[in-house]
């Protein structure tokens, strides 16, 4: 097989980490084993119409079963790193309402023991999308500052009976995607919007996303201080948070267009990373949002500062951005156009599309987007410890020659190793994913796994991207 990207090999530095990622709902299945409460993901999934094809995550990929084969998989692969994420609702099925399900805890360990068992570090998410449901009816989750105290509570714990085999932690997968999705355009749980959209119900767009990231990123805060003054010293792990990470393209080189994607790139991940990195919102949105934008107080603000040891980034795909403050920007994007500081998100520039399109209708292939997004958060946040925590493309037909995929793999990593020899310190990289899975709203129609699921009979066969994967991964670490 012919190996594309190898001559870039070499680029990655000693120890770095090759991995595929995960997360619970969609991946493990077994959705009330042992005790597990049930999250706003399985409520969620089971209200009609907000899953494409009508499914759900009961079974998934079966993983919480077929763990031990699938970490097989992994070693087949030559990773040493599988990040996967924990259910919340697992440990704790009522919050701290309830009692602590110590079988959720034990099914975590025997996963961690397993793949420690092969050599392969666990990079632990505590949320990947899913809240206890009960948080959600109690008090309106990631709307009401109480979640901080669930959270904080609900992450000691894990640090306390895991944290002496972990040594990566990350505290929100995607707070980006969760603010926008479950509170402005409501698709995801818990479907809140202003306007009438499927069976989104009543929120304020404007305001509630705010809220919902102020509350993300108090609970950051508060996780990351538990750690560093409970268990960093003696556990000696690192933690840190993942965001969606778009790459914004000004659609023209117009000044105006060059704000207008800074101005996307501001409310989009810097709305979190600013205020974790620096202690406050990036100003634009402060010159945009005024009043609206929560505030933080002086206690906040000494919890916060500095609160992460490395930022995770999921990278998939780029937009242009065009100015829509001052200039006419056609309609249809209304929602887009408000929140991301009024700059129109699109994929299309004079009829020329920024990327190779997928079957996928919001990922470009633009393999330079990696590159450009790993030099903007170096530059933006002191070359902060970066690992590309999710990067893949997904499929909706059964191919086992996944030509496709290694075409993309095989550019983005080549991207990366760029951005890296021009000094970025990225020390991971992690495919999405290891299998096909529940795809959120896409439910079972689309695929990103190296290796195909029967989702019938669960059986997993690799693709040619699990051969191709190993070997890129077998070649860089020969030449390290
Ligand atoms: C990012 C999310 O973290 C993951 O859950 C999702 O499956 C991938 N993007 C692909 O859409």
């Amino acid at each position: 097989m012919e190996l594309k990207g190898s001559s870039y090999c070499s680029s990655f530095p000693d120890n770095f980490l090759f991995g595929t990622a995960s997360s619970s709902y969609q991946f493990e299945g077994d959705i009330l084993a042992d005790g597990k409460g049930l999250s706003n993901w399985d409520n969620f999934t089971h209200s009609s119409g907000n899953i494409l094809d009508g499914s759900n995550g009961d079974i998934a990929v079966d993983h919480y079963h077929l763990y031990l084969e699938d970490i097989d998989l992994m070693e087949k692969l030559s990773v040493n790193s599988f990040r996967f994420s924990i259910s919340w609702a697992r440990i704790l099925p009522k919050g701290r309402f309830g009692n602590v399900n110590m079988a959720g805890i034990d099914h975590c360990s025997k996963c961690i023991d397993a793949l420690l068992r092969k050599g392969i570090q666990p990079f632990v998410t505590l949320t990947h999308y899913d809240v206890p449901q009960e948080l959600e009816e109690r008090y309106g989750a990631w709307l009401s500052p109480k979640i901080r105290i669930d959270f904080q509570y609900y992450a000691d714990i894990c640090f306390k009976f895991l944290g002496n085999r972990v040594k990566y932690w990350v505290t929100f997968n995607e707070p980006n995607v969760v603010a926008i999705r479950g509170y402005r355009s409501g698709i995801y749980p818990p479907s809140r919007c202003s306007r009438s959209y499927g069976n989104c119900s009543k929120g304020n767009s404007e305001k509630e996303p705010l809220i919902a990231a102020h509350n993300m990123i108090l609970c950051h805060a508060a996780a990351v201080n538990v750690y560093r003054t409970k268990y960093q010293k003696e556990q000696k792990g690192r933690i840190g948070i993942v965001m969606n990470s778009v790459w914004y393209e000004p659609f023209s080189n117009s000044s105006e267009d060059k704000l207008a994607a800074e101005r996307a790139q501001s409310f989009y991940m810097n709305w979190f990373l600013d205020p974790i990195m620096f202690g406050k919102y990036p100003e634009e949105m402060h010159r945009l949002l005024g009043p609206l934008l929560p505030v933080f107080s002086k206690k906040d603000l000494e919890c916060m500062s500095n609160s992460l040891d490395f930022i995770g980034i999921n990278h998939y795909t780029s937009f242009y951005s065009k100015d829509c403050m001052y200039s006419y920007c056609e309609s249809g994007a209304a929602g887009v156009i408000k929140s991301e500081g009024y700059a129109l998100r699109t994929a299309i520039r004079n009829g020329a599309l920024i990327g190779e399109p997928t079957e996928i209708d919001w990922l470009y292939v633009y393999p330079q987007g990696m590159e450009k997004i790993v030099t903007y958060i170096k530059d933006r946040y002191n070359n902060t410890p970066m690992f590309i925590t999710e990067n893949g493309v997904g499929t909706t037909s059964y191919i086992r020659n996944d030509v496709k995929r290694v075409e993309y793999m095989s550019s983005y990593l080549d991207s990366l190793a760029t951005a890296i020899r021009k000094g970025a310190d990225v020390r991971g990289y992690f495919a999405w994913a290891l299998l096909d899975n529940f795809e959120w709203i896409y439910g079972f129609t689309i695929r990103f796994g190296l290796y195909h699921v029967d989702f019938h009979t669960l059986k997993r066969t690799p693709r040619l991207s699990a051969a191709w994967y190993k070997e890129f991964i077998e070649t860089s670490k020969s030449i390290q």
